[in-house]
Protein backbone atom coordinates (compact mmCIF):
# COMPACT_ATOMS: atom_id res chain seq x y z
CA UNK A 1 0.00 0.00 0.00
CA UNK A 2 1.24 3.37 -1.15
CA UNK A 3 0.18 6.89 -0.24
CA UNK A 4 -0.60 8.31 -3.83
CA UNK A 5 -1.97 11.46 -2.23
CA UNK A 6 -2.22 13.78 1.24
CA UNK A 7 -4.36 16.52 1.94
CA UNK A 8 -4.79 18.76 5.36
CA UNK A 9 -7.26 21.66 6.01
CA UNK A 10 -7.27 23.84 9.00
CA UNK A 11 -9.80 26.39 10.25
CA UNK A 12 -8.82 30.28 10.19
CA UNK A 13 -9.63 31.05 13.78
CA UNK A 14 -5.70 31.36 15.33
CA UNK A 15 -5.56 31.19 18.62
CA UNK A 16 -2.40 32.20 19.89
CA UNK A 17 -1.44 31.79 23.94
CA UNK A 18 -1.94 35.27 24.71
CA UNK A 19 -5.28 35.40 23.73
CA UNK A 20 -6.25 31.85 26.28
CA UNK A 21 -4.45 33.93 29.07
CA UNK A 22 -7.63 36.82 28.68
CA UNK A 23 -9.37 33.89 29.54
CA UNK A 24 -7.27 31.99 32.10
CA UNK A 25 -4.53 32.12 34.51
CA UNK A 26 -1.52 30.72 32.26
CA UNK A 27 0.89 32.74 29.87
CA UNK A 28 2.68 32.17 26.84
CA UNK A 29 5.86 31.22 29.20
CA UNK A 30 4.07 28.73 30.87
CA UNK A 31 2.32 26.87 27.59
CA UNK A 32 5.42 26.84 25.38
CA UNK A 33 7.50 25.78 28.13
CA UNK A 34 5.71 22.97 29.14
CA UNK A 35 4.01 21.64 25.57
CA UNK A 36 6.06 23.87 22.37
CA UNK A 37 2.53 24.97 21.71
CA UNK A 38 2.86 28.51 20.47
CA UNK A 39 -1.04 29.00 18.48
CA UNK A 40 -3.90 26.59 17.97
CA UNK A 41 -6.72 26.23 15.35
CA UNK A 42 -10.18 26.46 16.30
CA UNK A 43 -13.26 25.73 14.44
CA UNK A 44 -16.23 28.17 14.57
CA UNK A 45 -19.52 27.55 16.26
CA UNK A 46 -21.33 25.68 12.90
CA UNK A 47 -18.00 23.90 11.48
CA UNK A 48 -18.02 20.36 12.81
CA UNK A 49 -15.51 17.48 12.31
CA UNK A 50 -16.88 16.00 8.86
CA UNK A 51 -17.08 19.45 7.28
CA UNK A 52 -13.17 19.89 8.32
CA UNK A 53 -12.55 16.22 7.25
CA UNK A 54 -14.25 16.84 4.50
CA UNK A 55 -12.32 19.50 3.13
CA UNK A 56 -9.04 17.96 3.90
CA UNK A 57 -10.48 14.75 1.30
CA UNK A 58 -11.04 16.75 -1.29
CA UNK A 59 -7.40 18.33 -1.24
CA UNK A 60 -6.13 14.41 -0.79
CA UNK A 61 -8.71 13.39 -3.52
CA UNK A 62 -6.95 15.85 -6.11
CA UNK A 63 -3.49 15.55 -4.82
CA UNK A 64 -3.75 11.97 -6.19
CA UNK A 65 -5.24 13.27 -9.14
CA UNK A 66 -8.66 10.89 -8.37
CA UNK A 67 -12.40 12.15 -8.19
CA UNK A 68 -14.20 10.54 -4.80
CA UNK A 69 -16.04 7.98 -7.49
CA UNK A 70 -12.22 6.35 -7.76
CA UNK A 71 -12.78 5.47 -4.19
CA UNK A 72 -13.75 1.72 -2.99
CA UNK A 73 -13.64 2.44 0.89
CA UNK A 74 -13.88 5.47 3.28
CA UNK A 75 -12.41 5.27 6.62
CA UNK A 76 -12.61 7.80 9.10
CA UNK A 77 -11.00 8.41 12.62
CA UNK A 78 -11.86 10.76 15.43
CA UNK A 79 -13.07 11.21 18.53
CA UNK A 80 -15.02 14.76 18.05
CA UNK A 81 -17.85 13.52 15.60
CA UNK A 82 -20.60 15.40 14.33
CA UNK A 83 -23.18 13.01 16.09
CA UNK A 84 -23.12 10.71 18.82
CA UNK A 85 -24.07 8.13 15.89
CA UNK A 86 -23.89 7.72 12.91
CA UNK A 87 -20.12 7.98 12.87
CA UNK A 88 -18.62 10.09 10.43
CA UNK A 89 -17.83 7.80 7.69
CA UNK A 90 -21.58 7.82 6.08
CA UNK A 91 -21.65 11.66 6.45
CA UNK A 92 -18.30 12.39 4.47
CA UNK A 93 -19.61 9.85 2.03
CA UNK A 94 -22.34 11.74 1.38
CA UNK A 95 -20.79 15.31 1.38
CA UNK A 96 -18.54 13.26 -1.51
CA UNK A 97 -21.97 12.45 -3.37
CA UNK A 98 -21.64 8.96 -2.59
CA UNK A 99 -24.00 6.58 -1.91
CA UNK A 100 -23.26 3.46 -1.71
CA UNK A 101 -19.31 3.36 -1.33
CA UNK A 102 -18.90 1.29 1.86
CA UNK A 103 -17.49 3.53 5.05
CA UNK A 104 -15.77 2.75 8.30
CA UNK A 105 -15.48 4.31 11.52
CA UNK A 106 -12.63 4.46 14.15
CA UNK A 107 -13.05 5.28 17.40
CA UNK A 108 -9.25 5.60 19.00
CA UNK A 109 -8.72 8.89 19.70
CA UNK A 110 -4.87 9.84 18.90
CA UNK A 111 -3.95 6.53 17.74
CA UNK A 112 -7.18 6.40 15.59
CA UNK A 113 -4.85 7.21 11.96
CA UNK A 114 -2.39 5.18 12.43
CA UNK A 115 -4.90 2.61 13.32
CA UNK A 116 -6.67 3.51 10.34
CA UNK A 117 -3.32 2.97 8.08
CA UNK A 118 -2.84 -0.68 9.55
CA UNK A 119 -6.49 -1.67 8.74
CA UNK A 120 -6.28 0.09 5.08
CA UNK A 121 -2.83 -2.32 4.71
CA UNK A 122 -4.72 -5.11 5.79
CA UNK A 123 -7.81 -4.43 2.94
CA UNK A 124 -5.20 -3.33 0.04
CA UNK A 125 -3.28 -6.70 0.79
CA UNK A 126 -5.96 -8.92 1.23
CA UNK A 127 -7.41 -7.70 -1.96
CA UNK A 128 -11.03 -7.10 -0.45
CA UNK A 129 -10.34 -2.84 -1.41
CA UNK A 130 -7.92 -1.30 -3.89
CA UNK A 131 -8.24 2.55 -3.08
CA UNK A 132 -9.22 3.85 0.36
CA UNK A 133 -9.50 7.36 1.51
CA UNK A 134 -8.59 7.62 5.06
CA UNK A 135 -9.46 10.95 6.98
CA UNK A 136 -8.92 11.97 10.71
CA UNK A 137 -10.68 15.18 12.01
CA UNK A 138 -11.29 17.11 14.86
CA UNK A 139 -13.42 19.73 16.32
CA UNK A 140 -11.95 19.96 20.20
CA UNK A 141 -13.80 23.70 19.66
CA UNK A 142 -17.15 21.88 20.55
CA UNK A 143 -16.29 20.73 23.96
CA UNK A 144 -15.93 23.98 25.16
CA UNK A 145 -18.82 25.49 26.59
CA UNK A 146 -17.35 29.36 25.82
CA UNK A 147 -19.59 31.75 24.44
CA UNK A 148 -19.66 34.16 21.56
CA UNK A 149 -18.05 36.22 23.79
CA UNK A 150 -15.38 34.72 25.08
CA UNK A 151 -14.92 33.20 21.38
CA UNK A 152 -14.16 36.82 20.40
CA UNK A 153 -11.43 37.07 23.13
CA UNK A 154 -9.96 34.22 21.75
CA UNK A 155 -9.68 35.00 17.46
CA UNK A 156 -9.05 37.91 18.87
CA UNK A 157 -12.10 40.21 17.81
CA UNK A 158 -12.42 41.59 20.76
CA UNK A 159 -10.20 42.45 23.66
CA UNK A 160 -12.97 41.81 26.28
CA UNK A 161 -12.61 41.33 29.43
CA UNK A 162 -14.65 37.73 29.56
CA UNK A 163 -17.03 37.40 32.50
CA UNK A 164 -15.73 36.15 35.18
CA UNK A 165 -17.07 33.45 35.86
CA UNK A 166 -15.69 31.78 32.15
CA UNK A 167 -12.22 32.82 33.60
CA UNK A 168 -13.08 30.41 36.45
CA UNK A 169 -14.33 27.48 34.26
CA UNK A 170 -11.03 28.52 31.71
CA UNK A 171 -8.19 28.04 34.75
CA UNK A 172 -10.12 25.08 36.29
CA UNK A 173 -10.10 23.30 32.86
CA UNK A 174 -6.54 25.51 31.69
CA UNK A 175 -4.24 21.82 31.44
CA UNK A 176 -6.75 20.38 28.59
CA UNK A 177 -7.70 23.82 27.21
CA UNK A 178 -4.23 25.18 26.07
CA UNK A 179 -3.51 21.62 24.01
CA UNK A 180 -5.94 20.36 21.84
CA UNK A 181 -6.68 22.10 18.55
CA UNK A 182 -8.52 22.04 15.34
CA UNK A 183 -8.01 20.42 11.82
CA UNK A 184 -8.16 17.68 9.63
CA UNK A 185 -5.83 15.42 7.30
CA UNK A 186 -6.66 12.75 4.89
CA UNK A 187 -4.76 10.54 2.51
CA UNK A 188 -5.77 8.42 -0.47
CA UNK A 189 -4.54 5.04 -0.20
CA UNK A 190 -3.76 2.38 -2.96
CA UNK A 191 -1.98 -1.06 -3.46
CA UNK A 192 1.11 -0.80 -5.36
CA UNK A 193 1.94 -3.85 -7.73
CA UNK A 194 5.23 -2.96 -8.78
CA UNK A 195 8.12 -4.53 -6.80
CA UNK A 196 10.55 -1.92 -6.25
CA UNK A 197 10.13 -1.73 -2.15
CA UNK A 198 8.19 1.04 -2.02
CA UNK A 199 5.06 1.20 0.47
CA UNK A 200 4.03 0.34 3.95
CA UNK A 201 5.89 -2.71 5.48
CA UNK A 202 3.98 -3.42 8.36
CA UNK A 203 2.71 -1.91 11.89
CA UNK A 204 2.81 -2.72 15.87
CA UNK A 205 -0.05 -2.20 17.62
CA UNK A 206 -0.88 -1.95 21.05
CA UNK A 207 -3.29 -1.60 23.70
CA UNK A 208 -3.84 -1.44 27.31
CA UNK A 209 -7.03 -1.13 28.78
CA UNK A 210 -6.14 -0.84 32.37
CA UNK A 211 -5.42 3.07 31.60
CA UNK A 212 -8.49 3.41 30.32
CA UNK A 213 -9.12 6.45 32.47
CA UNK A 214 -5.81 8.05 32.25
CA UNK A 215 -7.59 10.31 28.79
CA UNK A 216 -11.58 9.45 28.47
CA UNK A 217 -14.68 11.86 29.22
CA UNK A 218 -16.28 10.49 32.34
CA UNK A 219 -20.35 11.19 31.41
CA UNK A 220 -22.30 10.98 27.94
CA UNK A 221 -22.71 6.94 27.52
CA UNK A 222 -24.14 3.81 28.09
CA UNK A 223 -21.98 3.43 31.46
CA UNK A 224 -24.30 6.73 32.35
CA UNK A 225 -28.28 6.23 32.88
CA UNK A 226 -29.57 7.99 30.95
CA UNK A 227 -26.45 8.92 28.50
CA UNK A 228 -26.65 12.49 29.51
CA UNK A 229 -28.45 14.04 32.49
CA UNK A 230 -27.80 17.94 32.87
CA UNK A 231 -26.48 17.31 36.60
CA UNK A 232 -23.49 16.00 33.97
CA UNK A 233 -22.82 19.27 32.83
CA UNK A 234 -23.16 21.22 35.32
CA UNK A 235 -20.02 19.08 37.07
CA UNK A 236 -18.39 19.33 33.65
CA UNK A 237 -18.06 15.67 33.25
CA UNK A 238 -18.71 16.01 29.86
CA UNK A 239 -15.24 17.39 29.35
CA UNK A 240 -12.07 14.95 29.12
CA UNK A 241 -9.75 14.19 31.87
CA UNK A 242 -6.47 14.15 31.14
CA UNK A 243 -4.11 12.64 33.64
CA UNK A 244 -1.08 14.57 31.95
CA UNK A 245 1.49 13.53 33.76
CA UNK A 246 0.98 9.79 33.39
CA UNK A 247 0.09 10.10 30.02
CA UNK A 248 3.48 11.66 29.55
CA UNK A 249 5.43 9.04 31.29
CA UNK A 250 3.51 6.33 29.26
CA UNK A 251 3.93 8.03 25.78
CA UNK A 252 7.52 8.76 26.55
CA UNK A 253 8.21 4.72 27.28
CA UNK A 254 5.80 3.38 25.04
CA UNK A 255 6.99 5.13 21.78
CA UNK A 256 9.93 4.79 21.26
CA UNK A 257 10.03 0.92 22.28
CA UNK A 258 7.38 0.66 19.60
CA UNK A 259 9.30 2.15 17.16
CA UNK A 260 12.35 -0.08 17.94
CA UNK A 261 10.07 -2.97 17.94
CA UNK A 262 8.35 -2.46 14.08
CA UNK A 263 12.02 -1.56 12.41
CA UNK A 264 13.23 -4.92 14.47
CA UNK A 265 10.10 -7.24 13.03
CA UNK A 266 11.91 -5.69 9.45
CA UNK A 267 15.36 -6.08 10.60
CA UNK A 268 16.25 -2.61 9.90
CA UNK A 269 17.88 -0.55 12.49
CA UNK A 270 17.19 2.65 14.08
CA UNK A 271 20.07 4.52 11.90
CA UNK A 272 18.05 2.76 8.42
CA UNK A 273 15.51 5.14 9.29
CA UNK A 274 15.13 8.76 7.49
CA UNK A 275 12.36 10.35 9.02
CA UNK A 276 10.36 9.76 12.41
CA UNK A 277 6.80 11.45 12.29
CA UNK A 278 5.18 11.33 15.83
CA UNK A 279 1.82 11.71 17.19
CA UNK A 280 1.73 15.71 18.66
CA UNK A 281 0.45 15.81 21.78
CA UNK A 282 3.87 17.64 23.31
CA UNK A 283 6.72 18.77 21.74
CA UNK A 284 8.50 18.29 25.19
CA UNK A 285 6.92 14.12 24.30
CA UNK A 286 8.67 14.01 20.91
CA UNK A 287 11.86 15.82 21.85
CA UNK A 288 12.27 13.07 25.47
CA UNK A 289 11.34 10.28 22.07
CA UNK A 290 14.15 12.04 20.00
CA UNK A 291 16.32 11.70 22.27
CA UNK A 292 15.88 8.32 23.34
CA UNK A 293 16.14 6.95 19.79
CA UNK A 294 19.34 9.15 18.91
CA UNK A 295 17.93 10.86 16.21
CA UNK A 296 19.28 13.99 14.83
CA UNK A 297 16.94 16.76 14.27
CA UNK A 298 16.83 16.52 10.54
CA UNK A 299 15.55 12.53 11.34
CA UNK A 300 12.25 14.46 12.55
CA UNK A 301 9.01 16.57 12.50
CA UNK A 302 7.09 18.60 14.84
CA UNK A 303 4.36 21.06 13.65
CA UNK A 304 2.36 21.03 17.54
CA UNK A 305 3.75 24.84 17.73
CA UNK A 306 0.97 25.95 15.04
CA UNK A 307 -1.52 23.43 15.53
CA UNK A 308 -1.52 22.13 18.73
CA UNK A 309 -3.00 18.17 19.68
CA UNK A 310 -5.23 17.72 16.93
CA UNK A 311 -6.04 13.81 17.86
CA UNK A 312 -6.80 11.51 14.90
CA UNK A 313 -5.93 14.34 12.21
CA UNK A 314 -2.37 15.09 13.70
CA UNK A 315 -0.44 12.25 11.38
CA UNK A 316 -2.01 13.37 8.37
CA UNK A 317 -1.08 17.12 9.15
CA UNK A 318 2.72 16.11 10.26
CA UNK A 319 3.04 13.86 6.91
CA UNK A 320 1.60 16.60 4.52
CA UNK A 321 3.55 19.42 6.16
CA UNK A 322 6.87 17.36 6.31
CA UNK A 323 6.31 16.46 2.43
CA UNK A 324 5.63 19.85 1.00
CA UNK A 325 8.81 20.73 3.39
CA UNK A 326 10.83 18.22 1.04
CA UNK A 327 11.52 16.11 4.19
CA UNK A 328 10.09 13.04 2.55
CA UNK A 329 12.10 11.74 -0.77
CA UNK A 330 11.58 8.89 -2.95
CA UNK A 331 12.79 5.64 -1.34
CA UNK A 332 12.90 7.25 1.82
CA UNK A 333 12.48 4.66 5.31
CA UNK A 334 9.55 6.65 7.33
CA UNK A 335 8.15 5.82 10.82
CA UNK A 336 4.73 6.68 11.82
CA UNK A 337 4.08 6.47 15.50
CA UNK A 338 1.28 7.64 17.44
CA UNK A 339 -0.14 6.98 21.35
CA UNK A 340 -3.32 8.08 23.00
CA UNK A 341 -6.61 7.24 24.44
CA UNK A 342 -7.49 4.01 25.52
CA UNK A 343 -4.64 3.39 25.78
CA UNK A 344 -3.72 2.07 22.29
CA UNK A 345 -0.37 2.91 20.92
CA UNK A 346 1.57 1.74 17.99
CA UNK A 347 4.04 2.21 15.09
CA UNK A 348 4.36 1.65 11.08
CA UNK A 349 6.97 1.42 8.50
CA UNK A 350 6.43 3.12 4.74
CA UNK A 351 9.38 3.36 2.23
CA UNK A 352 8.47 6.44 0.37
N1 LIG B 1 -1.14 27.43 32.52
C1 LIG B 1 -0.60 27.65 33.73
N2 LIG B 1 -0.55 26.70 34.67
C2 LIG B 1 -1.06 25.49 34.38
C3 LIG B 1 -1.65 25.20 33.13
C4 LIG B 1 -1.68 26.23 32.18
N3 LIG B 1 -2.20 26.08 30.95
N4 LIG B 1 -2.07 23.91 33.13
C5 LIG B 1 -1.79 23.40 34.34
N5 LIG B 1 -1.17 24.35 35.09
C6 LIG B 1 -0.70 24.26 36.47
C7 LIG B 1 -1.54 23.31 37.29
O1 LIG B 1 -2.67 23.96 37.81
C8 LIG B 1 -0.56 22.89 38.34
O2 LIG B 1 -0.48 23.90 39.32
P1 LIG B 1 -0.29 23.53 40.87
O3 LIG B 1 1.04 22.82 40.94
O4 LIG B 1 -0.31 24.87 41.53
O5 LIG B 1 -1.43 22.64 41.21
C9 LIG B 1 0.77 22.85 37.60
O6 LIG B 1 0.62 23.69 36.46
C10 LIG B 1 1.15 21.46 37.14
O7 LIG B 1 -0.03 20.85 36.53
P2 LIG B 1 0.05 19.55 35.68
O8 LIG B 1 -1.30 19.21 35.13
O9 LIG B 1 0.76 18.51 36.49
O10 LIG B 1 0.95 20.09 34.48
P3 LIG B 1 1.92 19.30 33.54
O11 LIG B 1 3.27 19.84 33.71
O12 LIG B 1 1.76 17.82 33.66
O13 LIG B 1 1.39 19.74 32.11
C11 LIG B 1 0.14 18.72 30.28
C12 LIG B 1 0.08 19.37 31.67
C13 LIG B 1 0.63 19.78 29.31
C14 LIG B 1 -1.24 18.21 29.90
C15 LIG B 1 1.18 17.57 30.29
O14 LIG B 1 0.98 16.73 31.40
C16 LIG B 1 1.13 16.72 29.04
O15 LIG B 1 1.46 17.17 27.97
N6 LIG B 1 0.76 15.44 29.19
C17 LIG B 1 0.77 14.48 28.10
C18 LIG B 1 -0.07 14.87 26.94
C19 LIG B 1 -1.50 14.50 27.10
O16 LIG B 1 -1.90 13.87 28.04
N7 LIG B 1 -2.25 14.88 26.10
C20 LIG B 1 -3.61 14.53 26.00
C21 LIG B 1 -3.75 13.57 24.92
S1 LIG B 1 -5.38 13.65 24.42
C22 LIG B 1 -5.90 12.19 23.79
O17 LIG B 1 -5.20 11.24 23.63
C23 LIG B 1 -7.34 12.12 23.53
Amino acid sequence: MVIRGSGMFVPAGVVTNDRMSLLMDTSDEWIQQRTGIRERRFARRGTSSSELGLEAARRALEDAQLTASDIDLIVFATMTPDHYFPGNGGILARQLGLSSTPALDIRMQCAGFLSGLQVSDAFIRSGTYHRILLVGAECHASFFPWTEEVWAVLFGESDGPVAPEARAWGTTHRDRAVIFGDGGGAFVLEGHGEDDGRGFLGFEMRTDGNHWDKLHVPGGGSASFPYFTPEMFEDNRTIPIVEGRQVFRLATTAMPQIVLEVLNQHRLSIDELSLLLMHQANLRINEAVQKSLKLPDEKVFNNIQIYGNTTAATLPLVYHEAKKAGKIQAGDLVCFTALGAGLHWGAGLTRA
